[in-house]
């Protein structure tokens, strides 16, 4: 099976997800592109919709969904995002499209968070898929060097700019033993808007397609 067939295979079971009446979040990224073709259907169960990036919202648009900002929806009961690296603990590392801050904001405002993965992204430890970190542009220079004095290797992300006007660093060569303290210390350097781990406020549900099928993990 290909990572296409399995991407929509894990999109197609997270519509189970979304009862009738729910207040939804829509990540970023190919795996919830796949997700968002689906809508649609289902479009009937679906009270509110936020997105979290622009592109999400033009493609909703496109499929006739009326986007609303969090402002105006408030709590979100189910969000639905991919993920660059996920753990058995439900720890991800998020980003690689770059709309991490959005995605930590509506996985922070949901009352349930699924993420929907094929098996290439489980991992036993995260830290090989590179961490995006955004920072504001005149501290870039600045987390960097923070990066380099714990032997990590950060990269600027030349020519990207997020959806929040500001730089992404991807910092390589990283070991995650501990998420959650990691994640903390990373986000008390000046500067750093945020980090792309997924620790403190994990997923509640992991959906991982394989050519077996999906399974489900929950912690
Ligand atoms: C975007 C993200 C995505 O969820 C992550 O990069 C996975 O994307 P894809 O489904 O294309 O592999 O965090 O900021």
């Amino acid at each position: 099976m290909d990572e296409i067939e399995k991407k929509v295979n894990v999109a197609r079971a997270a519509l189970e997800f979304i009862a009738p009446g729910t207040a939804l979040g829509i990540g970023t990224g190919s795996t919830v592109n796949c997700l968002i073709d689906l809508l649609p259907g289902v479009r009937d169960r679906i009270e509110r919709i936020v997105s979290s990036s622009r592109a999400t919202t033009r493609l909703l648009e496109d499929h006739g969904f009326d986007v609303m900002t969090l402002n105006e929806a408030g709590d979100i009961d189910v969000y639905i995002d991919g993920a660059d690296e996920a753990t058995k603990r439900l720890h991800l590392i998020k980003g690689g499209g770059g709309a991490l801050t959005r995605e930590k904001v509506l996985a922070g405002a949901a009352r349930r968070f699924v993420c929907i993965i094929d098996d290439s992204k489980l991992v036993g430890m995260l830290g090989s898929f590179p961490l995006p970190v955004e920072v504001i542009p005149m501290a870039q220079q600045f987390v960097m060097r923070k990066f380099l004095k714990m032997r990590a290797q950060p990269v600027w992300r030349e020519g990207f700019v997020t959806d929040n006007g500001n730089h992404i660093v991807d910092v390589h060569d990283l070991q995650i033993g501990n998420p959650v303290e990691f994640e903390q210390r990373l986000t008390q350097i000046p500067g750093v808007v945020t980090v792309g781990i997924f620790a403190q406020r994990p997923a509640d549900v992991l959906l991982i397609a394989s050519d077996d099928g999906v399974r489900e993990l929950r912690v």
